[in-house]
C-alpha cells in the first residue's frame, strides 16, 4: 500500500492551489528513519473528500516530468515558474481568457465503468446487413498479439526502415495477399476504406485519360455509401458521375467522354454478375473497369484481373477486423502494372541492405505529397497499416485452405438459406448467382424486418419489397435456422434444416464460368503459421524487429507520438463497441451516440467552434471535408468563383494535396527567415487573388514549431478578403487550455485524434481527422446517405462510415475525461517545457532553427545539421546513427530539408529526454571527428549506421572504428539494446527494381 502511495504521489499537478502530497522519498524516510513517536492526538480531522480520494488519477501517469523534475527543467530554460516559461513561448494576445470548461479528471477505474455503463446501451444484435460490413471471427491470437499489443500498435510510420522491418513484411503480406485475391499485379498497403478508396479509382482512370475524359460510369447496383463517396469527389474535377443500370449503358455512345466504369462484385444486392464482356465493351469504349469487391467471396470467385478489370479494390474488414460502428478497417486497392506510379497510398517494396540483403522498405515515396504537393497522387498520409496488419495475419493464420473452407462454409449457409427460403414459397431474387448475400422477395419488408428483430437479427430493406440477408463466418446452424423462422409463412410446418443441408448440390450457386479455378496464397508464409504456437512466434518475430513507443521515445515533429493509455485502449475491443455494424438502426446504438456526443461537446470546447464533424478518417481527409465545408458556402453565397487557396511554403504536403482535392487552386506564400509567414506576401496575395479567395491553411504552431505572433492579423487579413481561414490542427496539442483555433481567428481546423487525443499510429494509421467549424459552416458538415450526420445543408460524405473510424473514438473520449480540463492544460504546457529543455540541452552543440525574440520555441523545435552537408554529414545519417542509440528518429529533412524536427510531447520524463539529448551529443562529437578530418569522410560511424548485428558479427571488420564504438556508443546499450534488423537501406536499388510482393523463397537463397 505505502509504495502504491509513494508511486502515485511522485507526480504533482503543474499549476499552484492543487491538493499537494509530499514526495515519496520523505514519506519513506520519515517511516523508516523516525523514532516511533508518542501517540499525539490530532487537532484537526481529514476532510472527507481527502479520505476517499481516489489514487488512480490519470493526469500525473500521463504527463511524463514530476515536480522536481519540472523544477530543474524550467532552471535549464531559464524561466522561474511555468507562467513565466509560457509567457515567454506565447503570444499573450491569443491566450485563453478563461480555463478549459471541462470537468474534472475521472480516476481510470472509475472511468472505465462510467464507459460500460454507456456501451451497454448499444444494442449487440446479429447483424446481417451487409453492403461491404459483415461480422468476423478474429483469431485471438491476433486480437491480443497485434490489436491489442502496444509493440504493433504504437509503431510509426515505416519511414525508418531498418527498425520496421518487421510490419513492412506484414504489409508486403497483405500486398501480396490482396494480388493473390484480385489477380492484379501490384497492390497498396492500404487506404482508408471502400467509398474513399473507389474515389481514387476514379481519379486513377481520369488522371489515366490525361484529365480529358470526365465520364465516369457507377453501377446502380454498387453500395450506395460507395456511391455517395464517389459523388463527392467528382464534384471538384467536374467529373460527370453517371449511376446507371450497366449492362444497358451504351458504353459505344459516349467513347469520348469515358474514362471509367465502377462495377461491385458481388453486388450490393449480392448478385454475381459475369462482368468478362461488359470488361471489353467498357475497354472498347476506351473506359477503365474499376471494380469493388469482396476477398472473402474471391475465394470461391473468379478474379477481377482474370476477367479484365483495371483496378479492384474493396473492404478487408472480413479478413479478421472487427465491424467497429464502420471502422478502422483497411480497404485494399490493386491495379494493372501500368497505373503503379498513379497508385495511391504507401506501397511497400523489396530493396537491398548495405550488405546486399533483402529489405523492405516504402516505394515510389516521390508519388506521395511531401514531393509532389497538390500534383501528388493523392492526399492519403495515414492510411490503416495496423488494420492492413490484421487482415495479412488473418491470411498468414488460415492459409488459402482455410480461407477457402470459410468462404465454402459461408455459401453453404447461404446456399442453405435460400433453399429454405424456397421451400417456405418466397423467391430468392438473386438465385443461382450468390455467395453470401439474397435478396428476397416478400410482402413487406419492414415486417420482416421487425420480425427478425424479435430475435435480435438486423436484416436490410433493399426497398420496399424486398429484403436483404448477407451472412458471414459468424454465423452458425442455429442462426440459420433463426433467419428460416424469419422467412417462413404464418403456420407453415417448420422447415428441417439438415435436411436442406443434405439436399445442397455439389456445385456452387453461381455461374460455372464465374467459379474460381485459379490459385492464390501460395507462398509460403500463407502455408507455415497455422498452429497457433506458430502463428504467436511468427507475430513476435515481427515485432521484435520493430521499434515502437515501448522500446524509447519517438520524438517525430508534427506526430506528437505520446502515451497511448491502457486504459483508453481497453473498451475499443468490448463487444459493445466491436460488434455493431455502421448501418445498425438508430436505437440500437444508443450507447455510441451519447460517446460520440460527448466527445464533440469537449472538442468543440477545446477548440473553441460550435460544431463536428467526426467523419473524416485522418487528417488529410479532415483537411479535404473542412475545405469542402469553405466551398460549400461559397456557393450558398454565391462566390462559387472563389477558389484560390493560399498556403504557406512551410505547408505539410498534404494541405496543397487536399485543396488541389477540393478543386481550388493553390497559391503559395512564403515565409521569413524566422519561419515565420510573410506577413506583407499573405496581404499581396490575398489582395491580388482578392475576387477568387477562398481560403488560407495555416498550422498553428507553425510546421517550423512557432507560435507566430501575426497569426491573428493573418486571419483578419483572409477575412477581410472574403476568404475563410482553414487550421490545420496537427499541433492542436500545443494549445490545448492555452489559447483556441476560433479565438485565434480560424473558421475551421482538423484535429488528428491519433496525435493529440492519443489514438495510436498503428504503424501507419487508423487516424481520425474530425473538423470543427464556426457556426456559419456547420450547416455544410458532411452527411452520409445511410445514416443522417451532418449540417441542413450537408456536402455529401468524406468517409464511407457515417462517423469514420468510430470504434478508435472511445480512445480519445477517455482521454478528455481523464486528463479533465486542468490535466489537459497541464498536458500542454508538459509539452511545451519538454520541447523547450531539449532545445536549451542541444542548443550549445546544433544550430536550432526558429526560436522566437525570446529564445524559445513551440512543442517542437529544428535542429539544423546542413552546416554539415558539405562535410559528408546528412540529416539521414544522424537519423541513422540514432538507430544506434536504440532511437527512432526524429521528422528528416520536413519541413526544411537536412534538418531534424523533434517533438518530445508531455508523456517523456526528463530521464528520458536526457537520454536523447546525450545520445544527439554524442553524435555530435561524432560529427565534429569528421569535421576535423580525424576521421574519413567516406567511412566513419555516421555514414555506415546504422550498425546490424550481421555487420557487426561479420567475419570481416575492415572498418576504421571498433565495433564497440559502432554498437555501444553509450553504456546504457549494454543493458538495453535494440538492434537494427537490416543495416542501412537502398531507397534508389527498390525502386529502380520495383518488387512489391513476397520474394519468393528462392530469391532469399540467392542472398
Ligand atoms: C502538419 C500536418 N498536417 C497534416 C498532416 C496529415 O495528417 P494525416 O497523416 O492524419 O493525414 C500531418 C501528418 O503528419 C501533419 O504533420
Amino acid at each position: 500500500m505505502l509504495s502504491r502511495i509513494a508511486q502515485s504521489s511522485k507526480k504533482i499537478a503543474l499549476t499552484s492551489g492543487a491538493v499537494r502530497l509530499c514526495s515519496p522519498a520523505r514519506v519513506v524516510a520519515n517511516v523508516r528513519l523516525s523514532a516511533p513517536k508518542p501517540f499525539v492526538r490530532l487537532q484537526h480531522t481529514k476532510p472527507v473528500h481527502q479520505v476517499f480520494a481516489p489514487l488512480d488519477t490519470f493526469a500525473p501517469r500521463h504527463i511524463g516530468p514530476d515536480s522536481n523534475e519540472i523544477q530543474a527543467m524550467l532552471k535549464q530554460v531559464g524561466a522561474k515558474d511555468m507562467e513565466e516559461m509560457l509567457s515567454k513561448t506565447i503570444p499573450s494576445s491569443i491566450r485563453s481568457p478563461k480555463p478549459l470548461a471541462i470537468k474534472e479528471g475521472i480516476p481510470e477505474r472509475e472511468l472505465l465503468g462510467r464507459l460500460k455503463a454507456i456501451a451497454s446501451k448499444n444494442k449487440v444484435h446479429r447483424s446481417y446487413l451487409g453492403q461491404g460490413y459483415t461480422d468476423t471471427v478474429v483469431p485471438n491470437v491476433i486480437l491480443r498479439n497485434v490489436m491489442e499489443n502496444p509493440a504493433w500498435y504504437t509503431q510509426y510510420t515505416p519511414y525508418q526502415p531498418e527498425i520496421a522491418q518487421g510490419r513492412l513484411e506484414s504489409l508486403i503480406n497483405f500486398q501480396t495477399m490482396v494480388t493473390d485475391m484480385t489477380g492484379l499485379p501490384i497492390a497498396n498497403a492500404s487506404l482508408l476504406d471502400e467509398g474513399t478508396a473507389a474515389a481514387e479509382a476514379m481519379l486513377m482512370t481520369w488522371q489515366a485519360a490525361r484529365r480529358k475524359k470526365n465520364l465516369f460510369v457507377v453501377d446502380e447496383n454498387c453500395h450506395s455509401q460507395t456511391i455517395a463517396c464517389l459523388k463527392t469527389r467528382a464534384e471538384s474535377f467536374n467529373i460527370e458521375v453517371v449511376t446507371a443500370d450497366i449492362f444497358n449503358y451504351k458504353f459505344d455512345e459516349h467513347k469520348k467522354d469515358l474514362c471509367g466504369v465502377l462495377l461491385q462484385y458481388p453486388n450490393a444486392c449480392g448478385t454475381v454478375e459475369d462482368y468478362e464482356a461488359l470488361t471489353s465493351s467498357i475497354h472498347s469504349a476506351g473506359g477503365q473497369v474499376a471494380v469493388a469487391t469482396d476477398l472473402m467471396a474471391l475465394a470461391l470467385l473468379k478474379s477481377p484481373g482474370e476477367f479484365g478489370a483495371d483496378i479492384a479494390l474493396g473492404n478487408a474488414q472480413r479478413f479478421g477486423v472487427p465491424l467497429g460502428f464502420g471502422g478502422p478497417h483497411a480497404a485494399f486497392f490493386a491495379c494493372k502494372d501500368e497505373h503503379k506510379r498513379r497508385m495511391p497510398g504507401r506501397l511497400v517494396g523489396v530493396s537491398k541492405d548495405a550488405n546486399g540483403k533483402h529489405a523492405y522498405r516504402l516505394a515510389l515515396q516521390t508519388r506521395e505529397q511531401h514531393i509532389r504537393r497538390e500534383k501528388a497522387t493523392s492526399n492519403i498520409c495515414t492510411a490503416q497499416a495496423l488494420l492492413a496488419n490484421m487482415s495479412a495475419m488473418y491470411a498468414v493464420y488460415h492459409g488459402p485452405a482455410g480461407i477457402k473452407a470459410i468462404a465454402q462454409r459461408i455459401h453453404n449457409m447461404t446456399a442453405v438459406l435460400a433453399a429454405g427460403i424456397r421451400e417456405n414459397g418466397l423467391v430468392v431474387e438473386n438465385d443461382g448467382a450468390f455467395f453470401d448475400t439474397l435478396s428476397v422477395k416478400v410482402d413487406s419488408s419492414s415486417s420482416i424486418l421487425q420480425k427478425a428483430l424479435t430475435k435480435n437479427i438486423n436484416l436490410r430493406a433493399i426497398n420496399g419489397q424486398t429484403v436483404g440477408v448477407t451472412l458471414d463466418e459468424t454465423v452458425t446452424q442455429a442462426d440459420v435456422a433463426d433467419l428460416l423462422e424469419v422467412f417462413a409463412q404464418e403456420g407453415a410446418p417448420a422447415v428441417s434444416i439438415d435436411t436442406l443441408a443434405s439436399a445442397l448440390p455439389q456445385v456452387n450457386s453461381f455461374p460455372i464460368q464465374l467459379q474460381r479455378t485459379s490459385a492464390y496464397l501460395e507462398h509460403p508464409i500463407f502455408n507455415s503459421h497455422h498452429s497457433e504456437t506458430e502463428m504467436l512466434r511468427y507475430i513476435h518475430h515481427l515485432q521484435s524487429k520493430d521499434l515502437s513507443l515501448v522500446h524509447s521515445m519517438i520524438p517525430l515533429g508534427s506526430c506528437t507520438m505520446k502515451l497511448n493509455a491502457t486504459t483508453e485502449m481497453i473498451p475499443i475491443t468490448w463487444a459493445e463497441f466491436g460488434n455493431i455494424h455502421p448501418f445498425a438502426p438508430v436505437d440500437q446504438t444508443d450507447g455510441y451516440r451519447i460517446m460520440l456526443q460527448e466527445l464533440e461537446k469537449d472538442l468543440e470546447e477545446i477548440t473553441g467552434f460550435d460544431g463536428v464533424s467526426l467523419q473524416p478518417n485522418s487528417g488529410a481527409q479532415g483537411e479535404y471535408a473542412g475545405l469542402r465545408v469553405i466551398r460549400a458556402y461559397h456557393d450558398a453565397r454565391g462566390d462559387s468563383h472563389r477558389n484560390v487557396c493560399l498556403i504557406p511554403i512551410s505547408a505539410h504536403g498534404t494541405n496543397p494535396a487536399s485543396a488541389a482535392m477540393a478543386g481550388m487552386d493553390v497559391v503559395i506564400v512564403k515565409c521569413d527567415e524566422d519561419g515565420n509567414l510573410d506577413m506583407e506576401d499573405l496581404k499581396t496575395k490575398a489582395e491580388k487573388y482578392k475576387d477568387n479567395l477562398s481560403a488560407v491553411m495555416i498550422t498553428y504552431p507553425s510546421t517550423f514549431g512557432m507560435f507566430e505572433r501575426g497569426v491573428a492579423e493573418a486571419c483578419e487579413v483572409i477575412h477581410k478578403y472574403g476568404g475563410q481561414v482553414y487550421m490545420d490542427g496537427a499541433n492542436l496539442n500545443a494549445q490545448i487550455g492555452l489559447t483556441k483555433p476560433a479565438e485565434i481567428g480560424a473558421d475551421v481546423c482538423h484535429m488528428n485524434l491519433h496525435k493529440t487525443f492519443c489514438i495510436p499510429h498503428g504503424g501507419g494509421g487508423p487516424g481520425m481527422g474530425p473538423i470543427a467549424c464556426k457556426s456559419h459552416l456547420a450547416p455544410y458538415l458532411p452527411g452520409h446517405p445511410v445514416i443522417t450526420t451532418g449540417g441542413q445543408n450537408a456536402i455529401g460524405p468524406i468517409s464511407a462510415a457515417p462517423f469514420g473510424s468510430a470504434s478508435i473514438l472511445p480512445i480519445s473520449w477517455a482521454y478528455i475525461k481523464l486528463m479533465g480540463g486542468q490535466g489537459l492544460t497541464n498536458s500542454t504546457k508538459a509539452a511545451l517545457l519538454n520541447a523547450n529543455y531539449m532545445a536549451s540541452r542541444l542548443a550549445p552543440h546544433y544550430e536550432i532553427l526558429y526560436t522566437n525574440e525570446n529564445g524559445m520555441c513551440g512543442h517542437e523545435f529544428i535542429v539544423d545539421i546542413r552546416p554539415f552537408v558539405d562535410h559528408g554529414v546528412a540529416a539521414i545519417d544522424v537519423a541513422k546513427r540514432l538507430q544506434d542509440f536504440g532511437f527512432h528518429s526524429p521528422t528528416m529533412s520536413w519541413p526544411v530539408t537536412n534538418t531534424l524536427m523533434i517533438e518530445p510531447t508531455e508523456s517523456e520524463s526528463k530521464v528520458e529526454l536526457d537520454r536523447f539529448c546525450d545520445a544527439m551529443i554524442v553524435i555530435r562529437k561524432e560529427i565534429q571527428a569528421v569535421l576535423d578530418g580525424s576521421v574519413s569522410k567516406e567511412n566513419n560511424v555516421l555514414v555506415n549506421a546504422p550498425h546490424s548485428l550481421e555487420t557487426l558479427m561479420a567475419d570481416e571488420w575492415n572498418k576504421p572504428y571498433s565495433r564497440e564504438s559502432a554498437a555501444y556508443p553509450m553504456p546504457y546499450l549494454r543493458e538495453k539494446k535494440f538492434w537494427p534488423s537490416v543495416s542501412r537501406v537502398d531507397d534508389a536499388y527498390g525502386d529502380r527494381n520495383l518488387m512489391c510482393t513476397c520474394p519468393s523463397p528462392e530469391e532469399y537463397m540467392d542472398q
